[in-house]
């Protein structure tokens, strides 16, 4: 049996005290540094173990970059928001802990809280909302179930990494009332109600400081006002300075094996100029970590009862449906009518984007589309397929048709290992290198094999990578020269574009022999030992005109029509921002052909974050379906059959960029001011008095709901609603809170918004029935932070409970006074 909480605690903060005392300055300056891409060295005098750390969100990459390494993908962050479902959000953490004990992994990089300030940021698909509250609640959710499956997290980007611009170096300019009540409000109430055991430290600073040296907002906020007791490590790369980080606050710079730390730090305590103290003080963190996921010997880890075994593409697909948003449904377009006949219609109806790019990626072992849902949920012969228009009108990783290996030479041309290659990207982190190569003998890597066409014509192949490349397909050579990055971005070997480099005409069934080699240039200066690069590839691209006409032919012969719209790789991922919220291609015009064709079109939407979607008004329905995760295409047939509701509501307003009032991302000058204080998200929309397309929390099922009744005591309000439609369903009732005296306050200089999400919480009945649900709202909605006196403050007077489906769609009211 476990001892109880507080002696396990006593007991673990002993162990950690013991293992310090027996470490001297080198060992302890060499824990505080990556000994690789995603672990810190393993000390045997002290029983301590490698601590693995690996990406997050939504699955365990593991310490391998390939699809070699399969992963269960879930759907993305916000999807999981638009669930608003914290226990769903604690089971997504329990499965993915059970996916990192499977690998090996001990933390979690995970989860982004960082807010949807303006929709262009692009990971806007990796953080949760525009809304602290419901950032917060998802956040405490994630990190409680990942965190009882034994495995620590780290909570990122602390803090304001709301957007990828020149990410390493912008200042954000951010006012201390919008800081503490939007951009840190997530970590806090994470902090608080969850008890993380790592938070990660962003690339940006904020007022002037980098986030890995921000002595105030690390030390004394986190650490002492919040009381956070884990790791602060930084994101890749971020730590800059020996003094500046450990004196910040800084407890392991990532990823190694060069770091500001390690014999840096040891040689800065030698030379004076860090207290020993601090680095014991950042080894006690480390060392607390260790214990808690395990791996310090004589430590009881925090977890002795793992929790049970979860089936992860069952979880994928609850999740997945439960988030899809109906955001329109005239004349009850969906459910699907039985025994109708459906034409499927989109690039990404057959080849799904069900993730974001970057280091959110993990590679599932199986992807079902929406093709592949459809087909098996359908009776035979009452589904056609057709392309219509395709997005990618870029090169891909080469996968489809091409069979590849890896050989690896010295610098004499032997040969000294060979590895596999599942598709034509090669990530090899730190050790992580085929059987028999190192790197001081690797010399050149040549990706070599075959490719079959699936169609004849011009095939366009090209590089994604840095460094000297040679490629040849069917014994010509196309490039043999150096590609040099575009950016000063440490990652843009992984998140650059592809460039083409070569389109040989090929024959459908035809194989032909393919080479990319590439002269490894592992420099002793760079932080990381990578190897990285990609073969890319491209079919011949059909005709437009004849794609739209096969469209919507099928369209036409159909009862319903469902469009597939998407965004592809290069829209939404990591390290660059969107400069546009549209489709990519020419989706919006085939969605307007289609719907002249057939009034029964549905539009499921297949984006991380917000698209425009100016045809909306013209289609039968549109659902939202984010990055579905991989059973995305089995989630998407559920819903539209009608065999599970869509269950999800919007966890960020949509609308177009025109009307948006928040989208700046580009610094200038290096500085990034958030001008408008408070007011992002729906607060902005309501101020600026601007209609968008779809406003925050809406979204509806396949039943109704009639709110009957709102009471108020106090902070306690409970709401009697009654299913008035007829089926079974589940409603998000949400309680905003409204303070009457909002005008007055903006006239006195501490302007509130009209509004805020101040509580939800879902029920679930059948047909005809009346269900309670109460919602208790916490201190924190009633407070300001108060720039005067520096702290909360709590605005006695009258507020209006405003209770609905949506910010927009408010049902009930009451009046409260505090
Ligand atoms: C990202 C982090 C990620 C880290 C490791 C960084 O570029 O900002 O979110 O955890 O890389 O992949």
């Amino acid at each position: 049996m476990a001892a109880p909480q507080e002696t396990a605690d006593e007991t673990r903060e002993a162990a950690v005290e013991a293992a310090l005392r027996k470490l001297d300055l080198d060992a302890k300056a060499r824990l505080l540094a990556g000994q690789d891409m995603w672990s810190l060295p393993a000390l045997p005098e002290i029983g301590l173990k490698s601590l693995v750390m690996s990406d997050g969100p939504i699955g365990v990459r593991g310490v391998r970059w390939t699809a070699d390494d399969p992963s269960i993908a879930l759907p993305s962050p916000t999807a999981l928001a638009a669930t608003w479902d914290p226990e769903l959000a604690r089971r997504a953490g329990v499965l993915l802990a059970q996916e990192a004990r499977r690998k090996g992994v001990h933390v979690l990089l995970a989860p982004t809280v960082n807010l949807h300030r303006s929709p262009l940021g692009g990971r806007h698909f990796e953080a949760y909302s525009e809304d602290p509250y419901l950032t917060g609640v998802i956040g405490t959710g994630y990190v409680q179930g990942v965190q009882a499956g034994g495995v620590g997290t780290t909570v990122k980007h602390f803090v304001a990494n709301d957007a990828e611009t020149d990410r390493l170096t912008v200042n954000n300019l951010i006012s201390e009332r919008a800081l503490r009540e939007l951009y840190l409000a997530p970590f806090e109430a994470i902090v608080e109600n969850a008890h993380p055991w790592g938070i990660m430290t962003a690339y940006n600073s904020v007022n002037g400081t980098t986030m890995t040296e921000h002595r105030y907002l690390v030390n004394e906020i986190l650490r002492d006002e919040w009381g956070f007791d884990g790791v602060n490590v930084s994101d890749w790369t971020a730590a800059r300075s020996t003094v500046g980080a450990i004196e910040g606050g800084l407890d392991v710079a990532m990823p190694g094996p060069k770091t500001v730390y390690g014999e840096a730090l040891a040689q800065a305590v030698r030379d004076g100029e860090v207290e020993e103290a601090k680095v014991d003080a950042a080894v006690r963190n480390v060392l607390r970590l260790a214990a808690r996921v395990g791996i310090l010997e004589g430590a009881e880890p925090a977890v002795t009862e793992l929790p049970d075994t979860v089936d992860g593409e069952a979880l994928a697909r609850e999740i997945a449906r439960r988030s899809f948003v109906l955001v329109r449904n005239e004349r009850d377009a969906l459910p699907l009518k039985p025994h109708g006949t459906v034409a499927l219609i989109g690039a990404a109806a057959r080849d799904a984007r069900v993730l974001g790019g970057g280091s959110a990626t993990v590679f599932p072992a199986r992807i079902v589309s929406p093709l592949d849902g459809l087909t098996a949920a359908l009776p035979d012969g009452s589904l056609s397929y057709a392309v219509g228009a395709d997005p990618n009108t870029e090169l891909a990783v080469a996968d489809q048709g091409f069979e590849l290996r890896a050989v690896c030479r010295a610098a004499d041309g032997d040969v000294i290992g060979t590895g596999s290659a599942p598709n034509g990207l090669i990530q090899w982190m730190g050790t992580d290198l085929p059987d028999g190569v190192t790197h001081d003998r690797l010399h050149t890597v040549e990706l070599t094999g075959t490719f079959t066409p699936r169609e004849t014509g011009p095939h366009t192949f090209g590089i994604k990578g840095m460094g000297a490349f040679t490629l040849r397909i069917d014994g010509t050579t196309y490039y043999d020269d150096v590609q040099r990055p575009a950016e000063d971005e440490p990652f843009a070997a992984f998140f650059g574009a592809p460039v083409p480099r070569a389109q040989p005409e090929l024959t459908a069934g035809e194989p032909v022999e393919v080479s990319l080699t590439h002269e490894v240039a592992v420099s002793e200066d760079h932080p990381m030992k990578v190897i990285g690069f990609t073969l890319a590839h491209q079919e011949p691209q059909r005709d437009p005109e004849e794609l739209f006409a096969e469209a919507v032919a099928a369209a036409r012969a159909a009862d319903t029509a469902v469009v597939v719209v998407a965004t592809t790789e290069r829209v939404e991922s990591e390290g660059f921002d969107r400069t546009d919220l549209t489709l990519p291609g020419r989706q919006d015009d085939l969605v307007r052909a289609v719907a002249a064709a057939n009034p029964n079109t549905v539009v499921v939407v297949n984006s991380g974050s917000p698209v425009e979607l100016p045809w909306r008004d013209q289609v039968a329905a549109v659902l939202l379906g984010w990055f579905p995760g991989q059973e995305g295409g089995a989630a998407l047939a559920d819903v539209l059959t009608g065999e599970h509701e869509p269950g999800g509501r919007l966890p960020t307003t949509w609308g177009s960029l025109a009307d948006a009032p928040v989208t700046q991302v580009v610094p200038r000058d290096g500085e990034l001011p958030y001008r408008e204080g408070l007011f992002i998200g729906y607060s902005a929309w309501e101020k600026e008095s601007r209609t968008p397309s779809y406003p925050f929390g809406h979204g509806l099922g396949y039943t109704d709901w009639t709110y009957e009744s709102v009471e108020v005591k106090g902070t306690t309000v409970r709401v009697r609603l009654r299913n008035s439609g007829t089926r079974a369903g589940r409603e998000v009732v949400q309680v905003y809170l409204a303070p009457a005296e909002a005008e007055a306050e903006a006239e006195a200089g501490a302007e509130r918004p009209a509004r805020r999400l101040a509580g939800f919480a879902a029920v679930e009945a059948p047909p005809g029935e009346v269900v309670e649900v109460t919602v208790e709202l916490p201190r924190r909605a009633f407070e300001i932070w108060d720039e005067k006196t520096d702290e909360w403050s709590f605005v006695k007077g009258s507020y209006e409970i405003q209770v609905g489906r949506s910010i927009s769609d408010r049902r009930l009211t009451a009046t409260t006074n505090v």
